[in-house]
Protein backbone atom coordinates (compact mmCIF):
# COMPACT_ATOMS: atom_id res chain seq x y z
CA UNK A 1 0.00 0.00 0.00
CA UNK A 2 1.28 3.28 -0.93
CA UNK A 3 1.97 6.34 1.64
CA UNK A 4 -0.78 8.75 0.02
CA UNK A 5 -3.58 5.85 -0.12
CA UNK A 6 -7.19 7.24 -0.78
CA UNK A 7 -5.97 10.72 -0.43
CA UNK A 8 -7.26 13.44 -2.49
CA UNK A 9 -4.82 16.00 -3.76
CA UNK A 10 -4.56 19.28 -5.97
CA UNK A 11 -1.82 19.81 -7.77
CA UNK A 12 -0.44 23.22 -8.81
CA UNK A 13 2.33 23.79 -11.32
CA UNK A 14 2.30 21.05 -14.12
CA UNK A 15 3.25 22.41 -17.36
CA UNK A 16 5.54 20.59 -19.00
CA UNK A 17 6.98 16.75 -17.85
CA UNK A 18 10.03 18.67 -16.25
CA UNK A 19 7.88 20.73 -14.19
CA UNK A 20 8.83 19.94 -10.53
CA UNK A 21 5.25 18.93 -9.87
CA UNK A 22 4.91 16.33 -12.64
CA UNK A 23 6.99 14.66 -11.10
CA UNK A 24 5.45 15.47 -7.50
CA UNK A 25 1.50 14.23 -9.47
CA UNK A 26 3.62 10.57 -11.16
CA UNK A 27 4.86 9.59 -7.46
CA UNK A 28 1.65 10.68 -5.81
CA UNK A 29 -0.75 8.31 -8.02
CA UNK A 30 2.07 5.69 -7.87
CA UNK A 31 1.76 6.18 -4.24
CA UNK A 32 -2.45 5.28 -4.25
CA UNK A 33 -3.17 9.43 -4.63
CA UNK A 34 -5.89 10.42 -6.32
CA UNK A 35 -5.29 13.73 -7.99
CA UNK A 36 -6.46 16.91 -9.89
CA UNK A 37 -4.39 19.62 -11.72
CA UNK A 38 -4.26 23.10 -12.19
CA UNK A 39 -3.19 24.93 -15.61
CA UNK A 40 -2.55 28.30 -16.21
CA UNK A 41 -3.70 30.56 -19.29
CA UNK A 42 -2.62 29.85 -22.77
CA UNK A 43 -0.26 26.80 -21.19
CA UNK A 44 -3.55 24.96 -19.60
CA UNK A 45 -3.88 23.14 -23.30
CA UNK A 46 -0.02 22.40 -22.64
CA UNK A 47 -1.52 20.64 -19.20
CA UNK A 48 -3.40 18.71 -20.90
CA UNK A 49 -1.42 17.23 -23.09
CA UNK A 50 1.38 16.14 -19.92
CA UNK A 51 -1.98 15.37 -18.24
CA UNK A 52 -2.00 12.21 -20.74
CA UNK A 53 1.52 11.05 -19.54
CA UNK A 54 0.56 10.72 -16.54
CA UNK A 55 -0.32 6.72 -15.27
CA UNK A 56 -4.12 8.08 -14.53
CA UNK A 57 -4.46 10.79 -16.92
CA UNK A 58 -5.96 13.04 -14.43
CA UNK A 59 -8.87 16.19 -14.91
CA UNK A 60 -7.17 19.47 -15.40
CA UNK A 61 -8.68 22.64 -14.03
CA UNK A 62 -7.99 26.24 -14.85
CA UNK A 63 -6.26 28.41 -12.35
CA UNK A 64 -5.05 31.70 -12.86
CA UNK A 65 -4.16 32.69 -8.96
CA UNK A 66 -4.05 36.31 -10.00
CA UNK A 67 -7.97 35.90 -11.08
CA UNK A 68 -9.72 35.80 -7.64
CA UNK A 69 -12.36 33.68 -9.19
CA UNK A 70 -10.48 31.06 -9.98
CA UNK A 71 -9.49 30.06 -6.99
CA UNK A 72 -12.85 29.37 -5.50
CA UNK A 73 -13.96 28.00 -8.54
CA UNK A 74 -11.22 25.20 -8.40
CA UNK A 75 -12.11 24.85 -4.52
CA UNK A 76 -16.55 24.19 -5.57
CA UNK A 77 -14.95 21.66 -8.22
CA UNK A 78 -13.28 19.90 -5.48
CA UNK A 79 -16.09 19.89 -2.99
CA UNK A 80 -17.94 18.42 -5.71
CA UNK A 81 -15.78 15.64 -6.86
CA UNK A 82 -13.90 14.39 -3.59
CA UNK A 83 -16.31 16.46 -0.82
CA UNK A 84 -13.06 17.17 1.08
CA UNK A 85 -9.18 17.49 0.60
CA UNK A 86 -6.28 16.17 1.98
CA UNK A 87 -3.41 17.64 0.25
CA UNK A 88 -2.19 20.75 -1.41
CA UNK A 89 0.43 21.23 -3.67
CA UNK A 90 1.63 25.09 -4.68
CA UNK A 91 4.35 24.72 -7.29
CA UNK A 92 3.56 28.44 -9.09
CA UNK A 93 6.41 30.64 -9.85
CA UNK A 94 6.63 33.88 -12.25
CA UNK A 95 8.45 37.30 -12.05
CA UNK A 96 8.32 39.56 -15.38
CA UNK A 97 11.73 39.98 -17.10
CA UNK A 98 12.28 43.44 -15.30
CA UNK A 99 12.19 41.22 -11.77
CA UNK A 100 15.40 39.00 -12.66
CA UNK A 101 18.99 39.25 -14.31
CA UNK A 102 19.99 43.00 -12.93
CA UNK A 103 16.68 43.49 -11.80
CA UNK A 104 16.62 44.74 -7.94
CA UNK A 105 17.89 48.74 -8.54
CA UNK A 106 15.48 48.75 -11.73
CA UNK A 107 12.05 46.72 -11.57
CA UNK A 108 9.16 48.87 -11.37
CA UNK A 109 6.73 47.87 -8.15
CA UNK A 110 3.72 46.44 -11.00
CA UNK A 111 6.59 43.98 -11.96
CA UNK A 112 7.72 43.55 -8.55
CA UNK A 113 4.03 43.14 -7.14
CA UNK A 114 3.15 40.53 -10.33
CA UNK A 115 6.16 38.23 -8.92
CA UNK A 116 4.89 38.47 -5.36
CA UNK A 117 1.32 38.43 -5.94
CA UNK A 118 2.22 34.91 -8.31
CA UNK A 119 5.02 33.18 -6.04
CA UNK A 120 4.05 34.04 -2.44
CA UNK A 121 0.74 35.75 -2.18
CA UNK A 122 -0.88 32.69 -4.35
CA UNK A 123 -0.08 30.57 -1.43
CA UNK A 124 -2.99 32.35 0.74
CA UNK A 125 -5.21 32.62 -2.29
CA UNK A 126 -5.00 28.75 -2.65
CA UNK A 127 -4.84 27.73 1.45
CA UNK A 128 -7.94 30.22 2.37
CA UNK A 129 -9.60 28.65 -0.40
CA UNK A 130 -9.23 24.68 0.22
CA UNK A 131 -9.30 25.70 3.69
CA UNK A 132 -13.11 24.02 4.13
CA UNK A 133 -12.05 21.13 2.13
CA UNK A 134 -9.25 20.38 4.26
CA UNK A 135 -11.56 20.89 7.89
CA UNK A 136 -14.39 19.13 6.26
CA UNK A 137 -11.14 16.18 5.92
CA UNK A 138 -10.47 16.67 9.49
CA UNK A 139 -6.64 18.28 8.32
CA UNK A 140 -4.63 18.09 5.35
CA UNK A 141 -0.63 19.24 4.26
CA UNK A 142 0.33 21.93 2.06
CA UNK A 143 3.35 21.76 0.71
CA UNK A 144 5.04 24.80 -1.60
CA UNK A 145 8.38 25.29 -3.63
CA UNK A 146 11.29 26.76 -2.82
CA UNK A 147 14.50 28.70 -3.33
CA UNK A 148 16.50 28.65 -0.17
CA UNK A 149 15.97 32.65 0.12
CA UNK A 150 18.51 33.36 3.14
CA UNK A 151 21.22 34.60 0.40
CA UNK A 152 21.06 37.05 -2.26
CA UNK A 153 21.85 34.77 -5.47
CA UNK A 154 23.34 35.64 -8.61
CA UNK A 155 20.45 36.91 -11.23
CA UNK A 156 17.65 35.54 -9.18
CA UNK A 157 16.73 39.01 -7.88
CA UNK A 158 13.03 40.00 -7.04
CA UNK A 159 12.17 36.29 -7.29
CA UNK A 160 14.64 35.83 -4.33
CA UNK A 161 12.75 38.56 -2.07
CA UNK A 162 9.31 36.89 -3.58
CA UNK A 163 10.55 33.25 -2.12
CA UNK A 164 11.32 35.17 1.12
CA UNK A 165 7.92 36.14 1.17
CA UNK A 166 6.39 32.96 0.45
CA UNK A 167 9.05 31.47 3.13
CA UNK A 168 7.54 33.93 5.81
CA UNK A 169 4.10 33.00 4.57
CA UNK A 170 4.37 29.78 5.66
CA UNK A 171 5.43 30.17 9.04
CA UNK A 172 2.12 32.91 9.01
CA UNK A 173 -0.27 30.14 7.52
CA UNK A 174 1.51 27.21 9.79
CA UNK A 175 0.43 29.11 12.55
CA UNK A 176 -3.18 30.23 11.45
CA UNK A 177 -4.07 26.66 9.87
CA UNK A 178 -2.64 24.77 13.03
CA UNK A 179 -5.78 24.79 15.14
CA UNK A 180 -7.27 23.05 11.98
CA UNK A 181 -4.90 20.14 12.14
CA UNK A 182 -3.67 21.71 8.42
CA UNK A 183 0.15 21.46 8.26
CA UNK A 184 2.10 24.05 5.81
CA UNK A 185 5.57 23.26 4.77
CA UNK A 186 7.92 24.04 1.63
CA UNK A 187 10.58 22.03 -0.02
CA UNK A 188 13.28 24.06 -0.87
CA UNK A 189 14.79 22.50 -3.66
CA UNK A 190 18.41 22.61 -5.14
CA UNK A 191 18.57 23.57 -9.68
CA UNK A 192 16.12 21.50 -11.73
CA UNK A 193 16.10 22.50 -15.98
CA UNK A 194 12.27 23.15 -16.16
CA UNK A 195 10.36 26.12 -18.16
CA UNK A 196 10.60 28.63 -15.12
CA UNK A 197 13.95 27.92 -14.30
CA UNK A 198 15.01 28.63 -17.96
CA UNK A 199 13.80 31.75 -17.51
CA UNK A 200 16.18 33.01 -14.84
CA UNK A 201 19.26 34.57 -16.84
CA UNK A 202 22.52 33.34 -15.00
CA UNK A 203 20.56 29.70 -14.21
CA UNK A 204 23.72 28.46 -15.98
CA UNK A 205 25.88 29.25 -12.81
CA UNK A 206 23.75 27.40 -10.58
CA UNK A 207 23.69 24.30 -13.02
CA UNK A 208 27.83 24.80 -13.33
CA UNK A 209 28.65 24.83 -9.58
CA UNK A 210 25.41 23.23 -7.70
CA UNK A 211 27.41 19.72 -8.33
CA UNK A 212 30.50 20.23 -7.59
CA UNK A 213 29.58 21.94 -4.00
CA UNK A 214 26.95 20.12 -2.44
CA UNK A 215 28.29 16.84 -0.87
CA UNK A 216 25.97 14.51 -1.94
CA UNK A 217 25.96 16.14 -5.34
CA UNK A 218 23.42 17.17 -7.89
CA UNK A 219 21.71 16.64 -11.14
CA UNK A 220 19.95 19.43 -12.97
CA UNK A 221 18.40 16.93 -14.95
CA UNK A 222 16.16 14.98 -11.84
CA UNK A 223 13.77 15.93 -9.73
CA UNK A 224 12.76 13.25 -8.28
CA UNK A 225 14.40 13.84 -5.03
CA UNK A 226 12.32 16.74 -4.77
CA UNK A 227 9.29 15.06 -5.55
CA UNK A 228 9.99 12.31 -3.12
CA UNK A 229 10.32 14.87 -0.43
CA UNK A 230 7.05 16.70 -1.27
CA UNK A 231 5.27 13.28 -1.50
CA UNK A 232 6.27 12.30 1.64
CA UNK A 233 5.52 15.91 3.54
CA UNK A 234 1.74 15.39 1.49
CA UNK A 235 1.43 11.97 3.30
CA UNK A 236 0.42 11.25 7.16
CA UNK A 237 4.50 10.67 7.80
CA UNK A 238 5.17 14.27 9.19
CA UNK A 239 1.81 14.31 11.38
CA UNK A 240 3.83 17.14 13.93
CA UNK A 241 6.16 19.18 10.99
CA UNK A 242 4.73 22.67 10.23
CA UNK A 243 6.45 25.71 9.11
CA UNK A 244 9.46 23.94 8.16
CA UNK A 245 11.66 24.57 5.12
CA UNK A 246 13.21 21.09 3.88
CA UNK A 247 16.03 21.45 1.85
CA UNK A 248 16.32 19.10 -1.32
CA UNK A 249 19.69 20.56 -2.42
CA UNK A 250 22.51 17.58 -2.15
CA UNK A 251 23.50 19.79 0.91
CA UNK A 252 24.19 22.90 -1.08
CA UNK A 253 22.66 25.34 2.15
CA UNK A 254 24.82 23.45 4.64
CA UNK A 255 28.42 24.21 3.45
CA UNK A 256 30.46 27.60 3.10
CA UNK A 257 32.75 26.62 -0.01
N1 LIG B 1 13.35 24.61 -11.26
C1 LIG B 1 14.06 25.00 -10.24
O1 LIG B 1 15.30 25.06 -10.28
C2 LIG B 1 13.37 25.37 -8.95
C3 LIG B 1 14.11 25.35 -7.76
C4 LIG B 1 13.48 25.69 -6.56
C5 LIG B 1 12.13 26.03 -6.57
N2 LIG B 1 11.44 26.06 -7.76
C6 LIG B 1 10.03 26.45 -7.71
O2 LIG B 1 9.23 25.37 -8.16
C7 LIG B 1 7.98 25.89 -8.57
C8 LIG B 1 7.62 25.26 -9.92
O3 LIG B 1 8.52 25.69 -10.92
P1 LIG B 1 9.19 24.73 -12.00
O4 LIG B 1 10.65 24.92 -11.87
O5 LIG B 1 8.62 23.37 -11.91
O6 LIG B 1 8.80 25.44 -13.38
P2 LIG B 1 7.52 25.33 -14.31
O7 LIG B 1 7.69 26.45 -15.29
O8 LIG B 1 7.36 23.98 -14.84
O9 LIG B 1 6.31 25.65 -13.30
C9 LIG B 1 5.90 26.94 -12.97
C10 LIG B 1 4.39 26.89 -12.92
O10 LIG B 1 3.84 28.13 -12.46
C11 LIG B 1 2.60 28.27 -13.13
N3 LIG B 1 2.11 29.64 -13.09
C12 LIG B 1 2.75 30.77 -13.47
N4 LIG B 1 1.93 31.84 -13.33
C13 LIG B 1 0.74 31.35 -12.84
C14 LIG B 1 -0.50 31.94 -12.49
N5 LIG B 1 -0.72 33.26 -12.62
N6 LIG B 1 -1.51 31.15 -12.02
C15 LIG B 1 -1.31 29.81 -11.89
N7 LIG B 1 -0.15 29.19 -12.22
C16 LIG B 1 0.86 29.96 -12.68
C17 LIG B 1 2.92 27.83 -14.56
O11 LIG B 1 1.74 27.53 -15.29
C18 LIG B 1 3.77 26.61 -14.29
O12 LIG B 1 2.98 25.45 -14.24
C19 LIG B 1 8.13 27.40 -8.61
O13 LIG B 1 7.60 27.96 -7.41
C20 LIG B 1 9.63 27.57 -8.64
O14 LIG B 1 10.05 28.83 -8.14
C21 LIG B 1 12.02 25.71 -8.93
Amino acid sequence: MGILEGKKLLVTGVLTDDSLAFGVARLAQSEGAEIVLTGFGRGLSLTQRVARKLPEPPEVLELDVSEPTHATAVAEALAERFGHLDGLLHSIGFAPASCLGNGILHAEWKDVATAIEISAYSLKTLAAACLPLFEAAGGGSIVGLDFDATVAWPGYDWMGVAKAALESLARYLARDLGPSKVRVNLVAAGPVRTIAAKSIPGFSVFEETWDGRAPLGWDVDDSEAVARACVALLSDWFPRTTGEIVHVDGGYHAVGA
